[in-house]
C-alpha cells in the first residue's frame, strides 16, 4: 500500500496524508484512533487519540520509554539525548536545556544571521564561502561549547565520553540540518503557493525590520510568520509519529497494556482529525493560528504536537522557531517567491518528511 502511494505524484494538494502514510490513513478511517498493528514481529499500538496521548507522553519516562535504536538508525542519527533513558537522558538533557535557554539562545542570533548571510550570499553568487575560524582557548558557551566542555571534565559525574559526544552532534546534526530544512522547504513551498500569505508575511517583516537584520526583540513581533510557520508544522510537520514501548504492564485509559508492546503516538493523525481540526482540516488555512495556539486547539494542547509533549519534548523548539523566523525574514527581504514549473508534488517521509 505503502509503496504503491509513494510511486505516484500528487497534484498541489495539502491533503497529503493518504499518500505519505497510506497505511495509517485507511487504518484510522477503518478502526478508529487507536489500533493494533503487527510490525515485523512486535505488535504496536498506534494511538490518535488526544486523551491517551496526553497520559502516555505524560509518564514517558516511568512507563512509555523512547525504543532502541537499530543499528543503522544510530550510526546515522547518533545515540543522543533523542534516544536514551534514565540517568544518562537527564544528565544530557540537563546541558541541553542549559544550551538552548535564555541568554545563550539570545547570543545565537548572531551566528544564525551571519549563517543565513553566507546561504543568500552562495544564492546569489552560486559560488561556495569557507567561514572563517579563530582558535579559542574556551570551548564556548553554545551546545557544542558545553558538551565539549563536559567530555573534558574532571568529574566524573558530569563527564560526557567521546562516543556520548560524537552521538550528540550527531542528533543536533540531524535536527538542525534535516528537520529544520525540511520545515523550511515546506514553508517556502507553501509562500509561492499562497501569494497572499507571502505579501503579508513580507509586509510584516519589512514593517518590524525595514532592509536591517532581524533582531530578537522583533522576532517574537512576528504574528503572521507565527502563523504560517505553526500551520506548516500541522500539515507538514517533520516528525510524524512519536515510537515508544510499554516497560511494564500499565493501565492507559480503558485499556490494559502487556510489557513490551510498541506505541506509535501519531502526531501526524492529531493534526488532521476533521473532529479536532473541522472539516477543513486538510486545507492551508494559517488564520487558525491568528490568536494563541490555545485558541486554534481549544485549550487542548495534546491535539498540536509537532515538537512532541512531556519531558521528552523537543528541547531545541525555540532555537527552531527563531532559527526559521530569522531565515524567512531574510528571504523575504530579499527574494520574491514562485513556484517553478517543474515543481514535482510529492513528499516523502525519510526519517522526517522531505520534498
Ligand atoms: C522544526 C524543527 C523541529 C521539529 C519539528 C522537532 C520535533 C521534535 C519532536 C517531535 C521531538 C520529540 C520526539 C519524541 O517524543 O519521541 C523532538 C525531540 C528532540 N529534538 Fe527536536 N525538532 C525540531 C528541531 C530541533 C532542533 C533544531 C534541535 C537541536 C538543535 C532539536 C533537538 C531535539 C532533541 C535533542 C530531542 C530529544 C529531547 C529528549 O528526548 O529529551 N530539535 N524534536
Amino acid at each position: 500500500m505503502r509503496m504503491e502511494a509513494l510511486s505516484k505524484c500528487l497534484a498541489l494538494t495539502d491533503d497529503i496524508f493518504p499518500k505519505v502514510q497510506p497505511h495509517f490513513y485507511t487504518w484510522i478511517n477503518r478502526y478508529g484512533k487507536n489500533y493494533l498493528s503487527w510490525s515485523s514481529v512486535r505488535v504496536e499500538l498506534v494511538t490518535s487519540d488526544p486523551e491517551l496521548v496526553k497520559k502516555l507522553l505524560r509518564n514517558s519516562e516511568n512507563f512509555f520509554p523512547k525504543r532502541k535504536l537499530l543499528d543503522i538508525g544510530e550510526k546515522l542519527l547518533g545515540n543522543g539525548l533523542a534516544f536514551i533513558e534514565g540517568e544518562k537522558w537527564a544528565k544530557h538533557r540537563k546541558l541541553a536545556d542549559k544550551a538552548f535557554h535564555g541568554e545563550r539562545l539570545n547570543n545565537m542570533t548572531p551566528t544564525i544571521i551571519a549563517s543565513v548571510e553566507t546561504m543568500l550570499e552562495k544564492w546569489k553568487t552560486q559560488e561556495s564561502k569557507e567561514i572563517e575560524s579563530g582558535e579559542a582557548d574556551s570551548f564556548g558557551d553554545d551546545y557544542l561549547g558545553l558538551l565539549v566542555n563536559a567530555y573534558h571534565d574532571w568529574n566524573d559525574k558530569n563527564k560526557l565520553s567521546l562516543e556520548d559526544l560524537v552521538g550528540e552532534c550527531k542528533t543536533v546534526y540531524f535536527a538542525g540540518q534535516s528537520i529544520l530544512g525540511s520545515l523550511n522547504s515546506w514553508i517556502v513551498l507553501h509562500l509561492a503557493i499562497h501569494g497572499d500569505w507571502q505579501e503579508k508575511a513580507r509586509r510584516e517583516v519589512i514593517d518590524i525590520f525595514g532592509n536591517q537584520n532581524p533582531l530578537l526583540e522583533g522576532i517574537t513581533k512576528l504574528k503572521t510568520m507565527f502563523m504560517i510557520i505553526n500551520e506548516t508544522l500541522r500539515l507538514y510537520g517533520p516528525i510524524n509519529g512519536l515510537p515508544r514501548e510499554v516497560a511494564r504492564e500499565v493501565q492507559l485509559g480503558k485499556l490494559v497494556l502487556p510489557a513490551n508492546i510498541d506505541i506509535l503516538v501519531l502526531n501526524s493523525g492529531l493534526h488532521r482529525h476533521p473532529y479536532l481540526w473541522g472539516d477543513d482540516a486538510h486545507l492551508f488555512k494559517p488564520e487558525r493560528f491568528s490568536e494563541r495556539i490555545a485558541k486554534a486547539t481549544n485549550d487542548n494542547a495534546t491535539t498540536f504536537a509537532p515538537f512532541g509533549l512531556g519531558s521528552r519534548s523537543c528541547v531545541g523548539m525555540t532555537f527552531a522557531m527563531i532559527e526559521t523566523k530569522i531565515v524567512l525574514s531574510m528571504i523575504l527581504q530579499r527574494y520574491t517567491i514562485t513556484l517553478s514549473p517543474a515543481y514535482v508534488h510529492s513528499p516523502m517521509p525519510i526519517i522526517s518528511l522531505v520534498p
